[in-house]
């Protein structure tokens, strides 16, 4: 009988694909932002060399611009689509043309922080691309200096289909040319547990016209045919920041401590825009109109992480963390299960997520919540003794669900959960 751990090591060799580990055999044969950010604290946790490895091969797929994409097509794989044909984005190597919530700054101290010498130099080696990344998300996803960024496609959030995306994807117009999209994804695992076909043409709109204007960030942000506030992209940026600005002191580098510390300001400013008094949270929020995302998430728990919010904010929402995982046997739900729109089984539409967990739970530890951090800390190992190392998990009854023997869910209970 092999221990949980050992599983977990094996599912991290099965996933490695010589430099980089993908997220799944089959539904996602490519290397994800951030779910190889995770792989690497995974890997961390007993063999430094590889865990580096894993993020120096992904920010060799880093644009000039500075961005790092969400998707990296090292070689083609007739199992995904939409592949790099579709995203043309004229780049070696092909990739996806937006990126994903940018956690690698803090993955990057955390294993500066738990390692030694050559810790220190592989992250020192790194940095200016980290920078490079960070300074992108700010000037092409914050044009106009609000302090809060905005994402192009609810790819972006890495949370693809949870509600808070529907109110941007209702005004996403289908293009006629589109045609029958060949889903590769609902071959691999059952329907009812990833997007709608509806959902799926308006995802592709949106790659259509990045790719028109030859992913001119300028022009997608001003008009591209979605832009919304994510708390999960903004939270994990701040915390970002934050953990950047660390890495610059630890380098000797005040520029950039300063300049990342003059982010983060802003960012705390902006975060008043996106707090709705009625759900007791910091919400998901449409930029073209203004409206406001109407239950609570994952993403909004992750508040304490980046320390958003004064003092009143942070007691509100933390009775809501508290108030919700009383209705679940397996917390944190991807959406609040009181609410009419909850889906126990689908995807982000309210199941829940061990990377998500991990950010909430490091959060509320922080904050003086051990309580709560431990309770979700449990649950995430107790989801995997039930059902194995899956993509996600029902809430409800800790049935795995999606992909099975999973990169990150198998990171996560190595490096916290365990
Ligand atoms: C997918 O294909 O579902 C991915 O999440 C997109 O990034």
């Amino acid at each position: 009988h092999t221990s949980l751990k050992q599983q977990a090591i094996d599912i991290l060799r099965m996933n490695d694909r010589g430099g980089y580990t993908v997220p799944t055999a089959r539904l996602y044969p490519y290397q994800w932002e951030w779910d190889s950010v995770f792989a690497a604290l995974g890997f961390a946790t007993f063999d430094r060399n590889r865990a580096w490895e894993e993020i120096e091969t992904l920010f060799s797929g880093q644009w000039e611009d500075g961005m790092v994409p969400h998707i990296i097509f090292h070689k083609t794989d007739p199992d995904y689509f939409p592949g790099p044909e579709m995203w043309k984005s004229n780049t070696v190597p092909p990739s996806s043309g937006h990126s994903q919530p940018p956690v690698a700054a803090s993955a990057m101290l955390t294993m500066m922080k738990t390692g030694g010498p050559e810790d220190r130099k592989r992250a020192e080696k790194l940095f200016e691309k980290l920078v490079a990344w960070h300074r992108w998300f700010h000037k092409y996803r914050d044009p106009d200096e609000t302090g809060v960024v905005g994402i192009i496609h609810p790819w972006e959030s890495g949370r693809d289909n949870c509600p808070d995306w529907d109110i941007g994807m209702e005004q996403i117009t289908v293009p006629d040319d589109l045609g029958d999209l060949p889903r590769r994804d609902i071959t691999h695992v059952d329907p009812s547990e990833r997007p709608t076909a509806e959902q799926y043409n308006r995802y592709l709109a949106i790659v259509k016209f990045g790719h028109e204007c030859k992913w001119d960030h300028l022009e997608i942000a001003r008009n591209g045919p979605f832009f919304m506030v994510d708390p999960c992209v903004q939270f994990a940026l701040m915390r970002g920041d934050r953990d950047l600005a660390e890495l610059a002191d630890e380098f000797g580098l005040p520029g950039i401590r300063d300049e990342a510390e003059s982010w983060l300001k802003r960012a705390k400013e902006g975060c008043g825009s996106f707090w709705s008094e009625d759900v007791g949270g910091f919400v998901a929020k449409d930029l073209r109109s203004g409206t406001l995302s109407t239950a609570f998430t994952n993403a909004s728990a992750m508040a304490l992480y980046a320390d958003a919010g004064d003092a009143a904010q942070q007691a509100r929402l933390v009775r809501e963390v508290t108030a919700i995982l009383d209705c679940c046997t397996y917390g944190f739900p991807s959406w609040d299960p009181r609410d009419s729109q909850f889906e126990s089984r689908r995807y982000w539409r309210g199941p829940i997520w061990s990377v998500v967990n991990y950010m909430i739970g490091t959060g509320l530890a922080e904050k003086g919540h051990g309580a709560l951090a431990e309770r979700l800390r449990g649950d995430t190992r107790r989801a995997v003794e039930t059902s194995g190392f899956y993509e996600y998990f029902d809430p409800l009854t800790g049935e795995g669900l999606g992909g099975k023997l999973f990169t990150w869910t198998a990171a996560i209970h190595l490096a916290w959960a365990m």
